[in-house]
């Protein structure tokens, strides 16, 4: 089937703003103070009200700064996200296929799972999902919202397994959450209904669809908008959206390469992800061969497999502790300063919330690449905002950052007054 003949629903909005980050690029030095000001004054004029003059100046402007970022966390969808693109396809296969309710899989705090909960609620579907990990005792971020949406929860207390032998612990993981599945199903189908599973990230042909097809909207905008870049820069987790991306920039000859920054220091073998991207080539007909030296992926240090002391990372931080971390920090989901100094780097230039599970460790790869000049400025680097911001108000993080911004008042720039 050809890509272009794949139905797909208005879960989430596409078309999301493609923007330049010019006080980004003059925090990291890539363009004059002034020039930066130039062209975010021009901004303010307005893309879409300036006459049309106007707007090619602002344009041109924005295009020299170098730094852009797709708003995919503009989607719209339950506070948006990368997944809304890819819910877009899977919700027209479920609708089509007379599916009745929508589960999914992930970790407490899953993003992808606030998504489909939100997709399933809006087009009449049951939304459940399948979190891997113990209930956590206080309700926070993802979570609230999925409660807030009246999703039926299940918990996969998978601990158990932590006793087993390092190398069978995943497998047996998974087989226990598959089993949990299983039963969720039967009894949904007891009662009468279809239920779609829907694998974690949503990772599948369908789903990448929607990152194909992101590809020719964010050439049209660049066409439209006068941008030229060399580079996108992408978070690799279940890799649907990565390899999407690289299966669209391929398939519609994009002027840019994908890059994948893996969002933990366990990331998924590349070899999976090459076979991923070569079943859509061949689903899709579109005709390419992908091999893994094909793929770039970046680390954040010299080795793949991890850091090495001496390893060189960003000025902006790349240690905790003594100890150097990759653009993956130090686990999943797992609190971290390097990462939270990205995130606040964002916050202070652009007003723009990257997260501490995933966007935050992108960013931090993004700068980085830049200043080690793996990406340059002048040949524009787009970063590829995929969303969950919601991931700033769990207690694990929440409890992380009180050191960090409420501690002192005056290191806080809080005062008080009393009367
Ligand atoms: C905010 C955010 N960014 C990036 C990703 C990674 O996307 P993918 O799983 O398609 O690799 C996720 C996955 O859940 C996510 O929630």
């Amino acid at each position: 089937m050809k890509i272009e003949s794949l139905k797909s629903v208005p879960a989430g909005y596409i078309n999301t703003p493609l923007e330049p980050m010019p006080r980004l690029a003059a925090a990291l030095g890539l363009t004059k103070d002034a020039e930066a000001r130039r062209m975010s004054d021009t901004l303010t004029v307005g893309l879409t009200d300036a006459p049309t003059d106007d707007k090619a100046n602002a344009s041109d402007a924005a295009s020299h700064c170098g730094l852009y970022i797709k708003r995919d966390d503009m989607t719209g969808l339950a506070l948006g996200g990368n997944k809304a693109r890819k819910l877009n396809y899977i919700v027209n296969y479920a609708l089509e296929n007379g599916y009745t309710a929508l589960m999914t899989f992930g970790g407490i705090q899953t993003n992808h799972g606030r998504l489909t909960v939100a997709a399933a609620v809006r087009y009449g579907l049951k939304p459940i999902l399948v979190l891997k990990g113990k209930k956590p005792d206080y309700l926070s971020g993802n979570l609230l919202l999925d409660r807030l949406m009246g999703a039926d929860i299940y918990f996969a207390d998978t601990s158990a397994a932590d006793a087993l032998p390092a190398a069978e612990q995943a497998a047996a993981k998974q087989r226990y959450v598959n089993e949990c599945a299983a039963q969720i199903i039967a009894e949904y189908e007891a009662r009468g209904d279809k239920v779609l599973s829907v694998p974690v990230g949503g990772q599948t042909v369908i789903g990448s669809a929607g990152y194909i097809q992101a590809i020719p909207e964010i050439m049209a905008q660049m066409k439209a908008q006068n941008i030229r870049a060399k580079h996108l820069v992408v978070g690799y987790g279940s890799t649907g959206t990565f390899a999407g991306l690289w299966a669209g920039a391929k398939y519609y000859r994009a002027p840019f390469e994908v890059i994948g920054i893996p969002i933990e220091p366990d990331y998924r073998p590349v070899e999976e992800t090459v076979d991923f991207i070569n079943e859509l080539s061949e689903y899709f007909e579109m005709g390419f061969t992908c091999r893994k030296e094909d793929l770039h992926l970046e680390f954040g240090c010299d080795s793949a497999d991890g850091c090495r002391p001496g390893d060189s990372l960003s000025a902006v931080g790349g240690t905790v502790g003594q100890a150097p971390v990759g653009y993956g920090g130090v686990g999943y989901n797992e609190p971290d300063a390097v990462t939270e100094s990205y995130i606040e780097l964002l916050a202070r230039t652009e007003a723009i919330f990257v997260d501490p599970c995933y966007t935050g460790k992108v960013l931090h790869g993004y700068v980085d690449l830049l200043k080690r000049g793996v990406i340059r400025a002048e040949d524009g680097a787009i970063f590829m905002h995929t969303g969950g911001a919601p991931g700033l108000w769990t207690k694990e993080h929440l409890d992380h950052m009180q050191e960090r911004y409420w501690s002192d008042e005056e290191k806080d720039h809080v005062h008080i007054f009393n009367l």
